[in-house]
């Protein structure tokens, strides 16, 4: 299987969407000091450099497999980090999970939602994904918001679904088919 990386095509004018750097380290470990990211995501809290350092090893292992990618959301005019955006692959099935964050100063500009639509576009072209999944922890609406202007639709709850951070939670599924995305 190929390396997964993002092309230099996911870009929008305003967003664009490159590998992470080991010079985005601190800036990485400022912005995911976060409650919301804390609450919302995976991504472990607190976060500190130690955590940087062993999410850029394995993401750049889920690269070399070509099983997923963990992205930099930066602008477009001064490559500032402004989130990240990632992908995980189910090459048997033709899927792909998206997944998201966007740093508290830059949220309610429309960032997820660009983000979101470059990485869809990306793996229903190049990538010939025909279904993109996206999960969201029940009761996060900016992220029910991402899916829902992005064209995806509601297809259930998904009880106990995951373990974060020492709980079960209730996921809600949506999903996206190439011709639905907006
Ligand atoms: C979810 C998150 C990525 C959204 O990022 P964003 O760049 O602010 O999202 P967008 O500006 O593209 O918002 C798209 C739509 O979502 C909805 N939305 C966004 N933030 C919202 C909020 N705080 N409350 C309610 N709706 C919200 C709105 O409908 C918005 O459209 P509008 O601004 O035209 O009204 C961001 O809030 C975040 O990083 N949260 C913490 C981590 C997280 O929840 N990640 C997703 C895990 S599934």
């Amino acid at each position: 299987m190929a390396s997964l990386s993002p092309p230099a095509s996911l870009k929008d004018g305003v967003i664009a969407i490159r590998s992470w750097r080991q010079s985005d380290l601190l800036r990485l470990v400022d912005l995911l000091e976060d409650p919301a990211i804390a609450r919302w995501t995976g991504i472990p809290a607190p976060y500190t450099r130690r955590e940087a350092k062993l999410f850029f090893k394995t993401n750049a292992r889920q690269e070399a497999m070509g099983v997923g990618t963990d992205s930099a959301i930066v602008d477009a005019a001064d490559d500032d980090v402004l989130g990240g955006v990632g992908l995980k692959l189910h090459p048997a099935h033709s899927t792909a999970e998206v997944g998201y964050w966007v740093a508290a100063h830059a949220r309610r500009r429309g960032i997820a939602t660009r983000a979101v639509r470059l990485m869809a576009r990306w793996a229903f072209g190049d990538l010939e994904v025909m279904r993109l999944e996206l999960l969201t922890h029940v009761g996060n609406e900016a992220s029910e918001g991402v899916a829902r202007r992005c064209g995806f639709q509601r297809e259930g709850l998904l009880r106990s679904a995951r373990l974060m951070k020492g709980e079960r939670v209730d996921l809600t599924l949506f999903s996206l088919l190439p011709d639905e995305l907006i």
